[in-house]
């Protein structure tokens, strides 16, 4: 009778072993496959993370300027101010920050990065006195952009040691950044050099029609 007892607690015990032994394999198999460590020496891959940081910082920063443009845009298509054809060119540049960001997205994820869109500024202005005023906001926008933006080269170039993403950099935005100043100066001065409204409504109405060439002007 005792023996079969202390048969029976040795059963006993050396399953509860075993299905312990199970559960362990089981667990640090399931961590095993779900780590993304990846299994080499050196990595030029992935992002360092003070490069990361500036991209996101980036990110958020484009998504700022989106936004100061769609109010432009929104104030411009006014029924008290009607200028249609600024509010269209405004949105335009909205849409166009927009794509800035996502491609600073595409590019963090293409190299290994995680996005953190999680600090985006809200603008603080929403009417202006006139076109000429809101295009003198957006140079200073634009060019506190490209401060920005020559600042993530150098950083990119000195800290990172990441020739990829100067390459980015320099082709994808520094030349952007070059044309659209160019672009908007260019508007602002052939406003300034007219006299009166009818010039400033006739220039709304090419814009608005999409008689105005940009890289023309
Ligand atoms: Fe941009
Ligand atoms: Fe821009």
């Amino acid at each position: 009778m005792i023996e079969n007892l202390v048969t029976s607690v040795k059963m006993i015990v050396k399953f509860g072993l075993l299905a312990v032994l199970a559960i362990y394999l089981s667990f640090s198999g399931t961590a095993l496959s779900q780590s993304n460590e990846l299994p080499v020496k050196s990595n030029r891959f992935e992002l360092k993370s003070e490069c990361l940081r500036e991209l996101n910082t980036q990110i958020n920063s484009e998504l700022f300027a989106s936004l100061v443009y769609m109010n432009m845009g929104a104030y411009f298509d006014n029924n008290k101010v009607a200028r249609k054809g600024f509010a269209k060119f405004f949105a335009d540049q909205s849409r166009e920050e927009k794509d800035h960001a996502h491609k600073l997205m595409d590019y963090i994820n293409k190299r290994g990065g995680i996005v953190n869109t999680l600090d985006v500024k809200m603008p603080v202005k929403s009417t202006w006195n006139s076109p000429k005023q809101a295009l003198e906001d957006a140079i200073q926008l634009e060019n506190d952009v490209n401060d920005y933006i020559h600042k993530i080269h150098g950083i990119a170039e000195h800290t990172c040691l990441d020739p990829h993403l100067m390459d980015f950099i320099e082709s994808e935005y520094l030349e952007e950044q070059m044309t659209s100043i160019n672009q908007l100066t260019r508007i602002h001065t052939i406003l300034s050099q007219m006299q009166n409204g009818v010039g400033e409504y006739l220039l709304d109405r090419q814009l608005l029609k999409g008689d105005v060439k940009l890289d023309e002007l």
